[in-house]
This record gives structure tokens, C-alpha cells and sequence, in this order.
């Protein structure tokens, strides 16, 4: 997993919280599934839809299955761009439309839940050419 510092910093915060034991001492995971596509290669077009999917194999017991989110992200910085949200880490793939964007080569989601972790670099092909 990379970790973004100002995400990062956020979300150590929510996950102290979240982690704090309840009256039942239950125990709770962070989690940070890995994100299976888009991966390498992947090359996506403006006004597409496509599912981000992500892999549940690593699924802990008991996690804090609060509603995620996913944002859209260039090599150097996060964008608050917010392609899919009101889903489940459990769910596993969200249904997004590709927003318009400059076309670049460097774009990755990163899915945000009780961890955050970004996928594979890829390519979307927007409105606007590369500059
Ligand atoms: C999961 O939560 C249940 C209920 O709180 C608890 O009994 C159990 O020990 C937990 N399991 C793990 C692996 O943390
Ligand atoms: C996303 O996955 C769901 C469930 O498999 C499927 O019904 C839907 O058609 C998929 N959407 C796209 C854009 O492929």
C-alpha cells in the first residue's frame, strides 16, 4: 500500500476512532483492499462507464464496513475529483462514468474506506488533448 500523507493523516485519525473499542470490546480491521481494475493498460474514454473492482480475498472477520469512496488521482497529486461513493468495501466494484479531463497517462483511483490504496497507473482519453 502507498500511503498519500494528507489522506493518510485524515484517515489514521478516523481509523483511531473507529478502532476505539466498544462496550463490547469488539475488535475491528483496517483494511485496505487492492484495487484490480482499472490496472496497467487499462485506457478509458470521457462519458464511459466502467466498474472499478477491488479484491475481497483478503477480507478480515470483523471490519468497519462504512460506506467508501473513490477519488481520481495524477502521478504527483490526489484531485478531488469523486468518482464513486455511497458503496460498501464489501461490495467489492462500483459503477463510475469517466468524467471529462485533460487526456493523460498518469491517472489512478485510489478507493478510500477504512485505509486508502490506489491502483495501477492508466490512460484516460478525454475532451481535452494532453498538454
Ligand atoms: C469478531 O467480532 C466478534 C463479535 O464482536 C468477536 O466475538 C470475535 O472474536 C471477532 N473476531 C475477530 C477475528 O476479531
Ligand atoms: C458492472 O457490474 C455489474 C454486475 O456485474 C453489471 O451488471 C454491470 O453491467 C457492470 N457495468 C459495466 C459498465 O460494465
Amino acid at each position: 500500500m502507498k500511503v498519500f500523507s494528507v489522506l493518510a493523516t485524515v484517515l489514521t485519525a478516523a481509523a483511531a476512532i473507529s478502532a476505539a473499542p466498544t462496550a463490547q470490546h469488539e475488535v475491528r480491521d483496517v483494511w485496505s483492499p487492492k484495487v484490480l481494475y482499472p490496472h496497467a493498460g487499462t485506457v478509458w474514454y470521457s462519458g464511459q462507464r466502467h466498474n472499478v473492482t477491488w479484491d475481497l480475498s483478503s477480507q478480515p472477520v470483523n471490519i468497519t464496513n462504512n460506506p467508501a469512496f473513490i477519488l481520481l488521482k495524477t502521478e504527483n497529486f490526489v484531485t478531488p475529483v469523486v468518482l464513486g461513493y455511497n458503496f460498501l468495501l464489501t461490495d467489492g466494484r462500483v459503477e463510475i462514468t469517466v468524467p471529462d479531463v485533460i487526456s493523460r497517462p498518469d491517472y489512478s483511483v485510489v478507493l478510500v474506506g477504512t485505509g486508502d490504496n490506489w491502483g495501477d497507473q492508466f490512460r484516460i482519453n478525454g475532451p481535452i488533448a494532453d498538454l
